[in-house]
């Protein structure tokens, strides 16, 4: 017997466990090539989202919208607006030096102040504060925001209920005891009588996203840091015609604070400011700010 007969001989003596080899094998090959491709195509996948996306983009502002046939995709904004000319008023070095100096010596006079008289404002003044927060930059000019404006006495003194509740939990079990350690010299606590003493109370909302004419979602890029500047140009402004006002966040008061006031689900309450005067015995801890050194880095 030559060694090829032996081999045809062995391997029809040893059929089964032959047959059964070559079917491992093949299972064995397709699945290592399955994993391979699967590899191959998440890692595309994760490359494409994060090449929409940018480095750290969130997916809460930027959906996923891979799905969507970019020849059917339509901008929130007819893509042939216009371009105007734009042409504030030319000064010169000293005029640029003499307003950056009056607006700074402004704006480090405001203080955060946490006592209020009932004296009103009137409501234009209140119509002018808003429109000028709603003059802020926003991703995409997407106007991430409400300013719901609240004046009338038996809404400020629900909203006080309903803060003054969640602030008592707050401090007795939500936040840390550090937290509410650091807030000692503020003088801070869960009764705020601020809220139905100020004049009126600016709430200020940021929209997720909103919808558009088409019926389509309109999403809102940076849209919690399009809010957090319009809020801030609302603080500037409240500061620029003699008024003060509470920088405060309630925590955990969004969602009984949007049903009491009407606002729609895709909103969140980000920041509730009492603006008024301050009341005649106000006082402010003595705080010091960063100097110029210390938060500016000259390259
Ligand atoms: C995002 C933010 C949240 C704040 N939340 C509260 C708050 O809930 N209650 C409060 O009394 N002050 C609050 N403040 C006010 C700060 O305590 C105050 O700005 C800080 O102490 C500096 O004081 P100043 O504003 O007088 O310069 C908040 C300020 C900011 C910017």
């Amino acid at each position: 017997m030559n060694v090829i007969s032996l081999a045809v001989w062995t391997l029809e003596k040893n059929c089964f466990i032959v047959y059964s080899g070559l079917i491992v094998c093949f299972i064995a090959f397709t699945l290592y090539h399955k994993n391979k491709l699967e590899e191959h195509y998440s890692e595309n996948a994760k490359k494409e989202k994060l090449a929409r996306t940018g480095t750290g983009g969130k997916a809460r502002d930027f959906p996923d919208d891979g799905d969507d046939d970019p020849d059917l995709l339509v901008p929130a904004i007819p893509e042939d607006t216009p371009q105007i000319l734009y042409r504030p008023p030319k000064r010169t070095d000293d005029e640029i030096l003499e307003r950056s100096r009056e607006y700074y010596e402004l704006m480090a006079e405001r203080r955060t102040v946490r006592s209020f008289s009932q004296e009103p404002i009137p409501q234009e003044v209140l119509d002018n504060l808003i429109k000028t927060a709603g003059t802020s930059p926003s991703g995409a000019h997407t106007e991430p925001w409400t300013f719901v404006v609240v004046q009338d006495q038996e809404t400020k003194t629900a909203i006080r209920e309903i803060v003054e509740e969640e602030e008592e939990l707050n401090y007795n079990k939500r936040m840390s005891r550090q937290w509410v350690t650091d807030l000692k010299p503020f003088a801070t606590k869960p009764v705020k009588p601020y809220l139905s003493d100020a004049p009126a109370l600016v709430l200020v909302f940021r929209q997720t996203h909103s919808w558009r004419d088409d019926g389509k979602k309109r999403m809102h890029y940076y849209s919690e840091i399009s809010t957090a500047i319009a809020a801030g140009f609302l603080l500037a402004a409240i500061q620029y015609c003699g008024l003060v006002s509470l920088t405060s966040t309630p925590l955990n008061c969004n969602a009984r604070l949007r049903e009491l006031l009407s606002r729609p689900i895709n909103e969140r309450l980000e920041l509730l400011l009492p603006v008024g005067r301050p009341h005649e015995e106000a006082t402010v801890p003595d705080l010091h700010r960063k100097s110029l050194e210390e938060i500016m880095v000259k390259i």
